[in-house]
């Protein structure tokens, strides 16, 4: 039977009593679950390491959501090795048996939408709006792929030749290692995995040390669908160690990694280098950072800018690589756009995610003391408006305060630098033009939105300013799988646009066959 066609996974209200009871009760039943040791799953073998990784709630550091087996360098070969053999029998799988595996895993997820969403806000802190976005992603990517998959079996060339059958056949590359990071710890990592496999490559799957349980859910939940052993091979590890090592093996033909410019750069550059025995170039799919901006014109819809502006650099305390991060905003309405956005971030209510707090922790010790240097920063770039300091709780969480900092110059460190946290420099210009180049004068360029009045503007923003997902007169975060093919520009990646049309082909490679008739 034909499948119904793609709909985006619709979310949940909490203000229906019977979802808010549901939330609580799943918080309540994971929190029952936590701290339990996990396997490393590698050919379908459960393998424990000498070293562990422990991941914590970011709200309470003291809570272990789970443990984990800790991959070293010297567990690459193992893993590749069972992906290498488990390629032999999936690549030969057909396709619409693959992509029923993704649809039966989607099934589930939806079954267990609150349990999903009780890891997200234990395992990162996101609260419950934010929780239910990720899951519905991860639910979008799976039904999305499992029919852009049917969609690329069914490919034909453009042309067929007189006296001959062409066929254009889309088959899969190989091995490859999925690289997620912690911030969409289901919908990415997922929607990678996903990705990789429907179209009949095997992988090996490195979580982001900050979210391995919500990956190790999954991976319970392929088994249980009745993934073939080896089709996707689960090793928590560091990056450095393990995560390097796997970008160089010569067996691993594709690295498909999210995550920070850094990172991604360095995994560029080791995958360039041809290791003894390798036979092929091997592919990346690197998605990384962004110094997202909102463009606020003299003519726009004020409130409708400070709501969206606030709603993007704050939503999810700013750990979204399309967090807008800049606000650029015309000289004629600067003051009142500054009145009623401190204002606006006032109202944001700091506290634990399982509450629902509007504002959470963010992931880390470390991301803690980073953010925190940037505030210190803050002090001398411009005028902190809101927030500007950590706020401690008696359970030693990682907040800090919603921070919108003014009178940022365009060059400072502050409208330049990803900080990864709910820190907003907010940057005065005096035309569009000129709100223009600011906005583009970053080595970044995924998200980018304008609010403004005239259909003009409106153009002009959309051939100039130059990021990969450009947002008219709403705010820059919350892509949704189909409606916005996600990736950026520049420093920001490799454009894969995860969720759209194109994505699948860089997991595949086209074989053209031809047959005289
Ligand atoms: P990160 O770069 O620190 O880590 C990402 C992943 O890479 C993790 O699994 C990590 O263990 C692994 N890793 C680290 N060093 C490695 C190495 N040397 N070799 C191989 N793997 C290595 O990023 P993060 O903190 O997890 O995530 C936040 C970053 O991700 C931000 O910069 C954010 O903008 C970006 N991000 C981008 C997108 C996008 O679609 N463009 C989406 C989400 C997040
Ligand atoms: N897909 C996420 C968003 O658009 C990153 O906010």
């Amino acid at each position: 039977a034909s499948l119904s066609p793609f709909q985006n996974e619709a979310f949940l209200d909490f203000t229906l009593a019977e979802n808010k009871r549901a939330m609580e009760a799943a918080l309540t039943k994971v929190a029952g679950l936590l701290g339990r040791e996990y396997d490393m799953v590698v050919g379908g073998r459960r393998l424990k390491t000498e070293g562990k990784i422990e991941s914590v709630n970011p709200a309470r550091p003291k809570q272990v959501v789970g443990v984990h087996q800790r991959a070293e360098a010297e567990h690459a070969e193992g893993a590749v090795e069972a992906a290498r053999a488990a390629f032999v029998g999936w690549s030969r799988v057909p396709v619409a048996e693959r992509a029923e595996l993704l649809l039966k895993a989607s099934g589930l997820i939806r079954e267990r939408k609150f349990e999903f969403c009780a890891w997200l806000t234990l395992e990162v802190g996101k609260n419950w709006a934010e929780a239910d976005a990720d899951v519905g992603e991860t639910i979008d990517f799976l039904e999305f792929y499992a029919r852009e998959a049917l969609k690329l079996d069914g490919a034909v060339t453009p042309i067929q030749m007189p006296g001959e059958r062409n066929r254009l056949r889309y088959i899969p590359l190989g091995v490859g290692a999925v690289i997620p990071p912690w911030n969409f710890p289901f919908a990415i990592m997922a929607g990678m995995t996903a990705a990789a496999i429907v179209c009949g490559n095997t992988v090996v799957l490195k979580p982001s040390v900050d979210a391995p349980t919500i990956a190790a859910e999954f991976m319970k939940l392929l088994e249980e669908v009745g993934l073939p052993d080896g089709v996707v091979n689960f090793c928590p590890g560091e990056g450095p160690g393990f995560g390097s090592a796997l970008v160089a093996h010569p067996q691993v033909r594709f690295i498909s990694f999210t995550g920070s410019k850094a990172v991604g750069l360095e995994i560029h550059e080791r995958a360039a280098k041809t290791q003894p025995g390798q036979i092929f170039i091997k592919r990346t799919v690197l998605e990384m950072g962004g110094k997202d901006a909102i463009i606020v014109a003299a003519d726009c819809d004020l409130d409708a800018a400070v709501e969206g502006v606030a709603a993007s650099a704050f939503g999810f305390n700013g750990q979204k690589c399309s967090a807008c991060s800049r606000a650029i905003v015309d000289a004629s309405v600067y003051d009142a756009f500054l009145e009623r956005l401190q204002v606006r971030v006032d109202s944001i209510k700091v506290g634990d995610p399982a509450e629902n707090f509007a504002a959470g922790p963010v992931i880390s010790e470390k991301a803690y003391q980073r953010v925190l240097s940037y505030l210190e920063v803050a002090k001398s770039e411009g005028r902190v408006l809101n927030g500007g300091h950590a706020v401690e709780t008696a359970e030693g969480g990682y907040y800090v305060a919603p921070t919108v900092v003014a009178d940022v110059a365009p060059t400072a460190r502050l409208a330049q630098e990803e900080i990864f946290g709910p820190v907003l420099a907010v940057i005065k210009s005096t035309s569009l033009d000129e709100a223009l180049a600011i906005a583009n004068n970053t080595e970044y360029g995924l998200t980018g939105a304008i609010y403004a009045g005239t259909r003009e503007a409106l153009d002009q923003a959309s051939e100039e300013f130059h990021v990969g997902n450009l947002y008219l007169n709403r705010k820059c975060t919350g892509a949704m799988v189909g409606a916005h093919p996600f990736g950026g520009f520049n420093m920001s990646g490799t454009d894969s646009k995860a969720g759209g049309p194109d994505y699948l082909l860089l997991f595949t490679q086209a074989k053209s066959v031809a047959e005289k008739v």
